[in-house]
């Protein structure tokens, strides 16, 4: 039965690894997969998260099951970081949060969740969004719409038609958006802009789909927040997916929560049964240790000065790379300026470069990027950046 299936192409984000580490040249430069790395090209353990981890081996009695909505801690400390503690939407009992596998169960479990509630649903997604997208959502069986958002030309949002788009989406239908840090163009919305769509969504009546994966890595985490919180307030229906993999640097841990925000308590609690139903059907109940960390991180005075002061220093230093990476870049060549990956956000930014270009990057120099010429920005550093930036040069 199996031998029916083809062999199909490594996944186009993910490939990228098993590639780079195959590539025996030492000047290889990884720009590929969107994971933090410090000056020294490596992936660490926060402290704060080994504290916490430290506390919870010593405390360990049990390795029983989770509830099913996952640890009530982490979801609290989920919700409130996404919303703010003090959001109507969560003093008014409005959000049903439930720990999922990492950020992408979140928008697994959401695609089941809004098959149940209208088959026919549409979802619409950013041109382009994160490749992941697409699969997550498709195979829950929705139906998904493209809204043009990055304009490759001018290097910026195409707000007049994305909203030109979104103007056609109506009550049966979602707009995911990325909360901040746009994956993979690194170019977001201003406040006007999230103004302009909570308005639009309020006379359009579509309910928007908020992927939160990277909070706290744009401008920091209130931040970064500023548009989920301004829609919460202002429309009856959200859905949220959040994801602790970058801004905690839990990865591989697998620790993401969905909220759900309805229109009113009861609604909320009907939404976490079916939510948790559905959960059950796909993995049962999340894995604690991830989660485990967050709800210590977060409730622990200490530890969450360190958390704050180690997200800042990852920020800190993507906006110091990126203007490095300009600089180099543009006092090499004069044919392209890329100041405008300066004034973008979080790990990605597209370098603007051809299929073929990116393609002899990779065979050529041993700088790796997906397909589309996104970079991680975080791959960059000292021993690196002049490579990269000749390499590039060369490319154009
Ligand atoms: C990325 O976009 O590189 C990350 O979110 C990792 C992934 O799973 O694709």
């Amino acid at each position: 039965m199996f031998d029916r299936l083809p062999r199909l192409n490594p996944d186009p984000i993910l490939g990228l690894s098993a590639a780079y580490r195959s590539d025996p040249n030492p000047l290889k430069v990884d720009l590929g997969v969107g994971v933090y790395k410090t000056e020294a090209g490596e992936t660490p353990v926060l402290a704060c998260v080994s504290q916490a981890e430290a506390a919870l081996l010593e405390e360990q009695t049990t390795k029983v099951y989770t509830p099913p909505a996952g640890i009530e801690g982490a979801n609290r400390a989920a919700a409130q970081l996404a919303f703010g503690a003090d959001h109507s939407v969560l003093t008014d009992g409005r959000v049903a949060t439930v720990q999922t596998p990492g950020g992408c169960g979140a928008l697994r479990l959401a695609a089941e969740l809004i098959a149940k509630a209208k088959p026919d649903a549409r979802v619409w997604v950013s041109t382009p969004t994160w490749a992941n997208h697409i699969p997550l959502l498709g195979s829950a069986g929705l139906t998904l719409r493209e809204y043009p958002y990055y304009d490759f030309e001018r290097h910026c949002i195409d707000f007049d038609a994305m909203y030109s788009a979104l103007e056609h989406a109506g009550k049966d239908d979602l707009v995911l958006l990325h909360a901040c840090c746009h994956n993979p163009s690194g170019a977001d919305l201003t406040q006007a802009q999230w103004q302009a769509l909570t308005e639009l969504a309020e006379t359009r009546g579509f309910t928007p789909f908020i992927d939160m994966a990277y909070q706290g890595f744009g401008q920091g985490l209130e931040e970064d927040a500023f548009g989920l919180r301004l829609m919460a307030e202002r429309l009856p229906e959200l859905v949220l997916a959040t994801s602790f993999s970058k801004n905690l640097g839990l990865y591989r841990e697998r620790a993401g929560s969905l909220s759900i925000v309805s229109n009113s308590p009861t609604g909320a609690e009907a939404v976490l049964s079916q939510t948790l139903s559905l959960a059950r059907g796909l993995y049962s109940m999340p894995p604690s240790h991830g989660a485990a960390i967050v709800e210590r991180v977060y409730h622990d005075d200490a530890l969450r000065g360190l958390w704050l002061s180690e997200l800042a220093q990852m920020r800190e230093r993507i906006h110091s790379l990126r203007e490095k990476l300009v600089q180099a870049l543009n006092s090499r060549q004069s044919q392209r300026d890329f100041g405008f990956i300066a004034h973008e956000q979080g790990m990605f930014s597209f370098l603007g470069l051809s299929q073929p270009q990116v393609a002899r990057l990779k065979s050529e120099f041993s700088v790796y990027m997906t397909d589309n010429s996104r970079i991680n920005l975080a791959g960059i550093n000292t021993s690196n950046l002049e490579y990269a930036a000749d390499a590039i040069s060369a490319v154009l």
